[in-house]
């Protein structure tokens, strides 16, 4: 047992999605928007907030950790400690479940139950006071807290210092993929203002070529893939823009590398890898959909286009051609927003309520783990498959 050695992967822990690399090529821009904007933290102790948006696998986590290590490793050099506390929100998606998680950063043995907010929040501000060094929390994925509207949070983490009286500041680092704004109070608003944003546009093909390249570089044995690996990778991850896609796909092609007899990559490799990686979204899911459901979701995904989200009036215009390409009747508008609901309880979609400007609230809905390119094309398949059998159950 572990006696056979590798051919192909010296470290399979920087193939991970955990493993943050020590340099982020192409971030240098947000990490020194970063820098500036925690300048007043690192220099005085006085707390920043900044929020971090941009499309799926564009390095946002990524950039956040690094930033919060190297600002930590920086702060500590200077004799002025900072802690940081990280929560991802989709794990933790009630306003409770977050502040557990932060006042067990510092009481690990907290009870899960028994507790109301308003207590668990004096018990972690006494945790920030007693501790006397300022903290950053990192709320990724905050988008999914806030559908649940707990603004009250936010808002209450914004006004920390006024609470603890200026003797230990809370900074928060809010991640999102979906622009927040209309979906915080106008307090949280102003503190989170445009300008305190860093943007994270998707990757070019050249950029994630040199990613994939530098990745390979640190996990790899030298000399067992070639460069039409990289340049595969890049050109495949490059519909996308998003890195994860193209570590996956490195990932998993040196893993089926590994059973070669000759021990190297190959671009028929980064094939296999790719149409695996495709299959697995959600193909199941997708083919239990009944008929209505098919054409809602293809939809969905054809009018999202290369947009971050759609509002749902767009989306059932786009319902109604559907319907009309593949022979049905289009259902009403009530059963529509129906059946979005049931696929996002089953997190094939997700949805939003955003203010509108001209007042008024309505729902958006994104694909947050499928490029919508790949979704359709799926769906369609699926669909002219079943388009003759036109009595699938409502
Ligand atoms: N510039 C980069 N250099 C090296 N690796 C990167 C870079 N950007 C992203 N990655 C890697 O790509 C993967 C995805 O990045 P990350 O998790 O930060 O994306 P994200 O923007 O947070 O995506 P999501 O919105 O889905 O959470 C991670 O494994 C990360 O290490
Ligand atoms: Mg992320």
């Amino acid at each position: 047992m572990f006696d056979k050695a590798s051919v192909v992967i010296r470290d399979m822990d920087k193939l991970s999605f955990d493993y943050v690399p020590e340099k982020l090529v192409h971030r240098e821009g947000q990490m020194s928007r970063l820098e500036m904007y925690f300048r007043p933290l690192a220099e005085s102790g006085r707390p920043c907030y900044v929020l971090l948006t941009g499309n799926v696998g564009t390095g946002k986590t990524a950039t956040a950790k690094r930033f919060c290590e190297d600002m930590a490793r920086h702060c500590s050099r200077y004799g002025r400690p900072i802690d940081t506390i990280f929560v991802n929100c989709r794990n933790r998606n009630t306003e409770a479940g977050v502040i557990l998680e932060l006042i067990r950063h510092f009481d690990r043995g907290f009870p899960e139950r028994g507790f109301s907010p308003d207590e668990m929040m004096r018990s972690f501000t006494a945790h920030i006071e007693s501790g006397g060094v300022p903290v950053v929390i990192v709320l990724d994925e905050v988008d999914v807290l806030l559908k649940k509207s707990s603004v009250d949070l936010i808002y209450q983490l914004t006004r920390f210092s006024e609470v603890t009286r200026g003797r230990a500041g809370v900074s928060l680092i809010l991640i999102s993929q979906h622009l927040i704004y209309g979906m915080l109070d106008e307090a949280s608003m102003s503190t989170f203002g445009r300008g305190n944003a860093v943007t994270f546009d998707k990757y070019t093909r050249g950029e994630l070529y040199s990613i994939a390249k530098a990745r390979a570089e640190e996990a790899l044995i030298g000399g067992r893939y070639s460069d039409d690996v990289i340049e595969l990778i890049a050109d495949v991850s490059s519909e996308f823009g998003d890195a994860r896609f193209a570590i996956e796909l490195l990932r998993d092609s040196a893993v089926i590398a590994e059973g070669h007899p000759e021990g190297s990559i190959d671009t028929e490799d980064v094939r296999e890898a790719k149409a695996n990686i495709n299959s697995v979204v959600t193909e199941s899911k997708l083919t239990g959909l009944d008929m209505n459901r098919k054409l809602a979701l293809l939809a969905i995904a054809r009018s999202m286009k290369s947009n971050l989200y759609i509002s749902i009036t767009a989306a059932e215009k786009t319902y109604a051609v559907v319907c009309e390409e593949y022979g049905q009747e289009p259902r009403k508008h009530t059963q529509f927003w129906t059946y979005v609901q049931d696929m996002d309880r089953q997190n094939l979609l997700e949805t939003v309520v955003r203010s509108e400007k001209e007042g008024g609230r309505s729902t958006y809905i994104s694909l947050p783990d499928i490029p919508s390119k790949v979704l359709a094309k799926k769906l369609e398949a699926l669909l002219e498959g079943k388009a003759a059998a036109s009595s699938d159950e409502v």
